[in-house]
């Protein structure tokens, strides 16, 4: 697949039905947000970050269903706004807004307006319905979908939150020509993580894309395509109870750095370096062949991800170690045995672990097939 004209299958909106609610993907998307916001039958509050791409989209959306100025709450957001505080806000928006039981409460913003309103939706009078218009890469492949929310503690990242389904999600793929360029790129690294759990198809696809500037890239096939990955898994698994984990593959690394890092690290950024420490643990482990490992990491590199981390690797121990006491005390992986087959629940030696952190402080083993 070259860069090419979108696939006329899905140059309109896809609905996934794998969750019980639509999740649909496309370009024009707005008309159908103001209709289901009209036929959902319940007084809309619209709840946006302050961004002043996305507060042009809610307004959009906002000025047909002819909504009161206080049924709009724009809130500042941010990582390090993602607390209570926020939520507090977003609450206290709804209340002057006169919301009761029966509002519905419209997101419209990247993955931490999703955690974040979608908490808020989640608690105000013990919970109203709540939809998601996804605005960033990383909000329409993985933060919308799939129904956790919540937001950071001083003690740590995502540490208050409840699952809490949405009514729907729309993911807005022409509001990415806003996105700042490395949003976009680190976002893509969610969408290489769901193409190693899917294999060989989605993983093809990027493989031809990758030299291709993004301006090229057929967007709502690929958006589809990852976010069938997540659904799928997510269907299967809503509270996390097992097979769920897969879709932290890359993540116990990329977590450990963004802690490490004090978040200066972007988490994108620190899933494609977990992605090669899990990549560098599977072969150490006797999984996964190098042509697999060296394929993830020719991708990675020609989407200009990073692969390597100047944090000591005693530091990125310490975080991940930190981590472990609140799973149970063990250190676990989700480890790739091949592209498209995917292991979870991996313990692996300290000494193992070690030893991949420090290869990630030198230049990847190989970038090229
Ligand atoms: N709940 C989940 O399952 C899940 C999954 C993955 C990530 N997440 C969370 O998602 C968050 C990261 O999401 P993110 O990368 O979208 O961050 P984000 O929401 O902070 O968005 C990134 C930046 O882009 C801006 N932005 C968003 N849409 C824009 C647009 N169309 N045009 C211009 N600017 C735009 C935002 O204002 C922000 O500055 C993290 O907090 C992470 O924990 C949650
Ligand atoms: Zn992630």
């Amino acid at each position: 697949m070259v860069a090419q004209e979108e696939d006329p299958d899905l140059r309109f909106p896809i609905v996934n039905d794998d969750l019980g609610y639509p999740v649909m993907v496309g370009d024009g998307l707005r008309d159908r947000i103001v209709a289901f916001a009209r036929t959902f039958g319940a007084p809309v509050v619209v709840a946006c970050d302050d961004n002043a791409h996305v507060r042009r989209l809610a307004e959009a959306i906002a000025k047909p269903l002819r909504l009161k100025q206080d049924a709009v709450v724009t809130v500042a957001l941010g990582e390090s706004r993602k607390r209570l505080a926020t939520v507090e806000r977003v609450l206290d928006g709804l209340c002057a807004a006169g919301a009761d039981r029966h509002t519905l409460l419209l997101g419209v913003g990247g993955g931490v307006a999703s955690d974040t309103f979608g908490f808020a939706a989640a608690t105000y009078m013990r919970g109203i319905a709540y939809a998601h218009v996804a605005t960033s890469l990383v909000a329409m492949v993985d933060a919308s979908i799939g129904g956790k929310t919540g937001v950071n503690l001083p003690g740590g990242k995502n540490l208050a939150g409840v699952f809490k389904d949405p009514v729907a999600v729309f993911c807005e793929v022409p509001a990415l020509q806003t996105l700042p360029f490395r949003s976009l790129r680190e976002g893509l690294a969610e969408v290489v993580k769901a193409a190693i759990i899917e294999g060989e198809e989605l993983f093809d696809a990027l493989e031809t894309l990758s030299p291709h500037s993004f301006g090229r890239w057929p967007w709502t096939t690929v958006i589809a395509a990852a976010v069938k990955v997540k659904s799928a898994i997510v269907a299967d698994d809503r509270q996390e109870a097992g097979i769920r984990e897969v879709l932290n593959l890359g993540h116990t690394f990329a977590h450990a750095i963004e802690r490490a890092s004090a978040f200066r690290v972007a988490h994108g950024a620190a899933v494609a370096i977990g992605l090669r420490g899990a990549g560098l643990l599977a072969l150490r482990t006797g999984r996964f062949s190098e042509r697999d490992h060296f394929r993830v990491l020719g991708l990675l590199a020609l989407l200009g991800l990073p692969l390597r981390t100047a944090l000591e690797a005693d530091a990125i121990f310490a975080a991940m170690s930190a981590d472990k006491k609140r799973r149970g005390g063990k250190l676990r992986f989700v480890l790739p045995r091949a592209i498209g087959d995917v292991e979870y629940g991996v313990e692996c030696s300290e000494r193992a672990v070690r030893s991949v952190l420090a290869r990630l402080q030198r230049a990847p083993e190989a970038v090229r097939r």
